[in-house]
């Protein structure tokens, strides 16, 4: 009953804007961190360095969904929504 309340406390006191943040930063970990780091220049496996990225959001969004080399297909793994959200996150590396 106690993390029940937690749990409960935690979620509503977030705004939404905290918790999409919150969801898109759970996706990167689970699915990028590994190659591209927490601040995008890790380059395990070849992974292109997100800081200095020269490509369209359009381009971005097609070698996430697709896959490129070593970079893996995510199109059937995350929603259209998610890796677009997953765009803008990693956008933010270059500032
Ligand atoms: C197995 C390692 C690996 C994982 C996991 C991975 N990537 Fe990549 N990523 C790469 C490699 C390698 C490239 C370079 C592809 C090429 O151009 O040949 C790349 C390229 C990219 C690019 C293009 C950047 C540019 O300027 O060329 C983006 C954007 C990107 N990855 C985002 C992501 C996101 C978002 C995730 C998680 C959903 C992810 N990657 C997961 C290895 C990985």
């Amino acid at each position: 009953m106690f993390l029940f309340s937690v749990c409960f406390l935690f979620i509503s006191c977030n705004s939404s804007e905290q918790e999409h943040q919150d969801q898109v930063e759970i996706l990167y970990h689970t699915h990028c961190i590994r190659c591209h780091g927490g601040k995008g220049n890790l380059g395990v496996s070849g992974a292109a360095d997100l800081t200095k990225s020269i490509l369209s959001n359009a381009e971005k969004k097609s070698i996430i969904n697709a896959g490129k080399g070593n970079m893996p297909t995510f199109g059937t793994t995350l929603t259209n929504g998610e890796i677009e959200n997953l765009v803008e996150f990693v956008n933010e590396f270059k500032k």
